[in-house]
């Protein structure tokens, strides 16, 4: 007989922190009104002065970063850094969003490699430092739109995907592009529990991965990302639901069919594997015609492709965008 595992989703983490969000927003909005500031949130390092990268990582000194801003930015004022570092979702460190900032300091972010693998004339593991030229970093302002109808802006540091992937020497057989993050339970205690079969899988179509568009981050805010962020390196793919954006990511394959990725193969009916952005398809739970701003009350229209649909609806022409959500 097969046993059952339940996998937990976001959605069902959503319900269940319908609550606890509330109680975080209106907590939010205390701090705002007492005028204490960020400092006095969460981490009770008040008085440090040693800036929020210390607060956000305690077991890791962030290094600032050098980057050059790009034309391909949002014109939009960012999160707030403590916001954007303490209410996360990393399912490896747990499903409530202050798990990964409270469970992640561990994280051996150093040494890091990437194994390239499949359809490329040169596979092989690279080391990250030979694999991001940091004197080609760009700052990218982000709007980001998670699947649970939040969504933040976030000045990300990072290189075009396309560049790295190109560097590898993709055949002509490379259609897709497959990503997975790092699996080791000892470092990532939500891993030994079935929420999700591990490791956490994404993909991309070839086109959409060679986009100016989609980007590896190693920082956000002039630093370098935490590791509740997805350190020490994470795809950020603006116009699609947030889950596409796999954090600390060990593996690239470039394959010739449509991979598998974690929340598809977990929910197919609530996770399609395209993953746009599009208010016009309802997750089968909840509606996704509108979304919050993270540090505000009121909700915003959500837009088609995040907004970002005349760089990229092209590449969908033709497409019934709700059967292939
Ligand atoms: N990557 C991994 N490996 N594991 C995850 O659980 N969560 C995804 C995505 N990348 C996730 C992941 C989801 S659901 C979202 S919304 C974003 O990361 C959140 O990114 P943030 O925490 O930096 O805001």
């Amino acid at each position: 007989m097969r046993t059952m595992i339940k996998i937990a989703q976001p959605g069902a983490a959503l319900e269940r922190e319908v609550t606890g969000e509330s109680l975080y927003w209106s907590r939010r909005q205390f701090i705002k009104a007492a005028g204490a500031g960020l400092a006095l949130y969460g981490t009770g390092l008040a008085g440090c002065d040693d800036g929020p990268a210390a607060e956000a990582a305690p077991g890791r000194k962030l290094l600032t970063l050098e980057a050059k801003p790009s034309a391909l930015s949002s014109a939009e004022e960012p999160t707030d850094y403590q916001d954007a570092t303490s209410y996360n979702n990393f399912y490896e460190f747990g499903t409530d969003k202050e798990d990964p900032a409270r469970y992640s300091s561990e994280l051996i972010t150093n040494p890091w490699s990437v194994e390239f693998g499949g359809e490329v004339g040169k596979p092989g593991k690279v080391g990250l430092e030979d694999l991001i030229d940091r004197s080609a970093l760009e700052e990218r302002i982000y709007r980001l739109r998670c699947v649970e109808a939040w969504s933040m802006v976030i000045p990300w540091i990072g290189v075009p995907l396309a560049g790295v992937l190109k560097s590898r020497e993709p055949t002509s057989k490379a259609k897709y592009v497959a990503f997975r993050t790092l699996h080791d339970p000892e470092q990532m205690p939500g891993q030994r529990r079935p929420i999700l079969r591990w490791p956490y899988r994404e993909g991309l179509r070839i086109d959409e991965a060679m986009h100016p568009l989609t980007i590896l981050a190693i920082g956000m805010y002039g630093r370098e990302l935490p590791n509740q962020n997805g350190a020490p390196l994470r795809l950020v793919v603006p116009w699609k639901y947030g889950y596409k954006s796999i954090k600390s990511i060990v593996a690239i394959d470039l394959v010739e069919e449509q991979p598998p990725t974690s929340w598809n193969t977990s929910a197919p009916r609530e996770y399609g594997f395209y993953s746009n952005v599009n208010p016009e398809v309802s997750h089968p739970r909840w509606s996704q015609a509108k979304e919050r701003r993270i540090g505000e009350f009121r909700r915003r229209e959500t837009l088609p492709f995040n907004g970002y649909g005349e760089q990229v609806a092209s590449m969908y022409a033709g497409m019934d965008l709700k059967k292939y959500h």
